[in-house]
């Protein structure tokens, strides 16, 4: 192997190693915006797992269709098909990362912080970020293990 290929190596196994890849997510209807990407920090293997006790880092970079003033984040854990409401510290958007009034035609990164308490089973999570009039900013689905 020549030394150009080596170092080739090296630099992917070190992008592979600092940036997991986004989350696979499905769209359950952002309509009024367009999501671009979703990280979860730590989040190594697909689907997250998520340890109890821990908290994760969330970070949505979603694209508004639409001008709002506030935002609200409505999280559910859908077991065995039914969404149960799934308590977040934080459910003010605009106290998450985002800068209120939204803007139209914006890019804006919603972060938060995921904590797993010790009563949960693995589930199927509903995110949904609602403007003024009750629209979603983004409603993502994505599966997560809860592991001990
Ligand atoms: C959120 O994700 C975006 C896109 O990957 C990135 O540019 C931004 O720095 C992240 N923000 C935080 C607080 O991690």
């Amino acid at each position: 192997m020549d030394f150009h290929a080596a170092s080739m190596i090296v630099l992917f196994s070190l992008i592979a190693l600092t940036c997991a890849e986004p989350v696979k997510f499905a769209d359950c209807g952002s309509d009024v915006g367009k999501v671009v990407i979703v990280d979860i920090q730590p989040c190594p293997k697909q689907p997250c797992e998520l340890h109890k006790g821990q908290a994760y880092a969330v970070n949505v970079t979603f694209d508004s269709a639409v001008e709002s003033q506030t935002s609200k984040a409505i999280v559910h854990g859908v077991i065995a098909g039914v969404p149960i409401p799934f308590p977040i510290p934080i459910e003010d958007g605009c106290k998450s990362g985002i800068e209120c009034p939204i803007q139209k035609a914006q890019s804006y990164h919603y972060v938060t912080q995921l904590p797993v308490k010790s009563e949960y089973p693995s589930m199927l999570i509903k995110w949904e970020l609602r403007d003024d009039t009750g629209k979603d900013l983004f409603c993502i689905k994505f599966p997560v293990q809860i592991v001990n």
